[in-house]
């Protein structure tokens, strides 16, 4: 196969699916065919197949109030009933659901049996703090079992969950506990990072301290808290230790029907302005379309397969292919707490080789820092368990691709490079294995059931080339508006086209139909495949002393996609003071503490002015092109044409 790849032209190449792969391959081309000739019913079809329903819905799609959307409203269903006691009722409660690998070498497999009775214990902990059908938990873990835990826990008693990254500050987690009017706090003393305990108790208790004259968070009643790090902890009235309730709970607890539209999660996600969305997703519609690309885009064989996602629970991709599909599918998957570098560069591989994982799910980003560390270390160890790979968070380029096929796959495996959004829920647009043949770089088509197009600013298809990527009708899993904001949900989504669904991304559609995504259209950043706002990181940087006015855009970064670059004015009256500092360092650091180390700027400039429009709007493309170290583009519409020359010189 090797023999095939020309590196020169590598986009060229096509990667058809081994004869054997498309024989036994999970997905059926009769798929696309189905879901073409009755979208709706191939929808209803796949939510009785692969859930379990309480009470069957009659309704498949109400899109009478457009643009919320209610799929199989009348039915209704426990998720996590979906993901546990089924799997246990069917037989395969003996099944492995985890194996979670701590970082320092500590190791559990839990049953599905056994996570089942560790949810209804937690359920009924849960209601014992008086939380009810309804009420929002914020959970803020590492990724340890618990937080699985946690998150089926809050699911079963028909609760909402709001996860926060642990990497998020004490301030971000505020805001997010705040927005939500979260009941209970779930944390941990610490986890495991980079082979020390990073501490998260601390960042909780300060989130909940009343500050800057406002006051303390009082929605929350308790914090339960989850023995990992065993660091020394503060305590409070309101803090339970998770192992003292759990001892005390009853492993009885029969899980409710609850409607399929009723809120199953809040996370939060970065739009154009500095202010966080919590995008709503509910039950139903969510856990059908997850479960469905998950089995399909995956190939999964839950008797069989080993399957990892390297996502944190934190961010969608773990609520999607972590929690929910997997379990929704009956799967042996891997969970590691770590990161991939601890406490040695090839413990990735090591714990593919450990639990003979067969399928992979990961990023571009992890992908291209691998390449830049050189294959000797995955081959360093046993990978040949491996059967497929995925790709999500971020455009993959075709070289990374080939990389990962060549050196991770062995020349075997077909990769699906899988696009969606914490707004889609779910995989949209992907390969699907032993279907169709792989185009290394293009995400390639929309999955069965899903209608998506390319248009132009108008809203006119352009058939092939470039445009904006739209959705064009509603998907099972598609969110259902943002927390506590329907006109934001309005407005950011819908109101440029209309009927159609705008992602925010540039798109390409080759000549035979593929998509190639392009980047975001908007001012957000994807760095590292994590979503950030240039306006959330330019209002953190003006919240310092020093900040008169600062200016953020994303440029494009070998390793990580993009990365932060801020351009800034220090006020006059800072500037002896500032002069006497490291600037650049005071300012990365106060933005990792104001929202959290992955917002850290690469790069701070010092500048005396920015380049703003005769109206006042800063020209960030300028500056991108500055960073990126190209020639400055159009520079007429600028109030001082000499503005770019000044700050240039800063810059080179
Ligand atoms: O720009 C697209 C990019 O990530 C954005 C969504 O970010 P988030 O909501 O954090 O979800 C990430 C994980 C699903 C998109 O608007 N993106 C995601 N997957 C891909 C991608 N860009 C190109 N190719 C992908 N496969």
């Amino acid at each position: 196969m090797e023999s095939q790849v020309d590196q020169t032209q590598p986009d060229k190449q096509v990667f058809p699916p081994s004869p054997e792969f498309r024989e036994a391959a999970v997905a059926r081309p009769e798929l696309y065919e189905a879901a073409a000739e009755d979208r709706e019913g191939f929808w209803a079809d796949q939510a009785r197949n692969l859930l379990h329903w309480h009470k069957p819905f009659t309704q498949t799609l109400d899109w009478s109030d457009p643009p919320f959307a209610r799929w199989f409203d009348d039915g209704e269903l426990n998720v996590a009933y979906n993901c546990l006691d089924r799997h246990v009722e069917e037989g395969n409660g003996d099944r492995i659901a985890l194996y979670w690998e701590g970082e320092p070498g500590d190791s559990r497999a839990i049953t599905y049996a056994e996570l089942t009775a560790e949810v209804k214990k937690a359920a009924n902990v849960l209601e014992s703090l008086g939380v009810t059908a309804g009420d929002r938990v914020a959970i803020y873990l590492p990724m340890i079992p618990e937080a699985v835990v946690s998150m089926l826990a809050v699911a079963r008693i028909g609760a909402a969950h709001s996860v926060v990254f642990g990497g998020f500050s004490a301030d971000s987690l505020r805001a997010r506990i705040d927005d939500a009017g979260a009941k209970l706090v779930i944390t941990a003393d610490g986890g495991w990072r980079k082979g020390k305990v990073s501490p998260l108790k601390p960042a909780v208790d300060a989130s909940l301290e009343p500050r800057g004259g406002l006051p303390a968070q009082d929605t929350v009643t308790n914090v339960l808290v989850v023995r990992r790090g065993e660091n020394e902890v503060d305590w409070n009235d309101r803090d339970v230790w998770w192992h003292e309730a759990m001892a005390d709970a009853s492993p009885e607890h029969e899980a409710r029907a609850f409607p399929a539209e009723n809120p199953l999660f809040i996370l939060y996600t970065s739009g154009t302005t500095g202010k966080p969305k919590g995008i709503l997703h509910t039950s139903g519609g969510y856990l059908t379309q997850v479960a469905f690309t998950h089995r399909n885009v995956f190939d999964l064989r839950p008797e069989s397969d080993v399957y990892w996602c390297t996502a944190d629970v934190g961010w969608i991709t773990g609520h999607s292919y972590v929690t929910y599909g997997p379990l929704a599918n009956g799967a042996t998957q891997v969970l590691y707490e770590g990161t991939p570098d601890a406490p040695h560069a090839g413990r990735w591989w090591e714990i593919v080789e450990k639990y003979k994982v067969t399928i992979l799910y990961t990023a571009p980003t992890a992908i291209r820092s691998f390449m830049k560390l050189g294959r000797q270390i995955p081959e360093a160890f046993d990978l040949s368990s491996l059967r497929l790979l995925g790709s999500v968070g971020e455009p993959i380029n075709p070289e990374a691709w080939l990389w990962y096929r060549h050196v991770i796959g062995a020349d075997r495996t077909p990769i699906v490079d899988t696009w969606w959004q914490t707004e889609t829920g779910a995989i949209m647009i992907s390969a699907l294995p032993g279907v169709t043949d792989a185009k290394p770089g293009s995400a390639q088509v929309p999955i069965p059931g899903i209608t998506i197009d390319v248009v132009d600013d108008a809203g006119t298809p352009v058939g092939h080339g470039d445009g904006l990527l739209v959705v064009s009708e509603p998907w099972p899993s598609m969110l259902r508006g943002i927390w506590g904001d329907p006109d934001r949900y309005r407005e950011t989504y819908w109101e440029k086209f209309g009927d159609r669904y705008f992602a925010g991304d540039g798109a390409r559609l080759d000549e035979d139909g593929d998509v190639w995504l392009l980047g975001r259209v908007d001012d957000v950043m994807n760095v590292s495949g994590h979503r950030l706002s240039t306006a959330e990181i330019e209002s953190a940087l003006v919240a310092h002393h020093f900040t008169a006015e600062a200016a953020v855009v994303g440029a494009s970064d070998e390793t990580t996609g993009q990365a932060v670059v801020a351009f800034v004015i220090i006020k006059q009256s800072q500037l002896a003071t500032a002069e006497a500092t490291d600037i650049a360092a005071e300012l990365r650091s106060h933005v990792a503490k104001q929202i959290g180390p992955i917002a850290r700027p690469r790069d701070i400039y010092v500048v005396a002015e920015l380049p703003k429009t005769r109206s006042g709007k800063i020209m960030r493309r300028l500056l991108r092109d500055l960073a990126e170290g190209r020639e400055i583009g159009d520079t007429t519409t600028l109030a001082d044409t000499q503005v770019m020359r000044i700050i240039g010189d800063k810059v080179r």
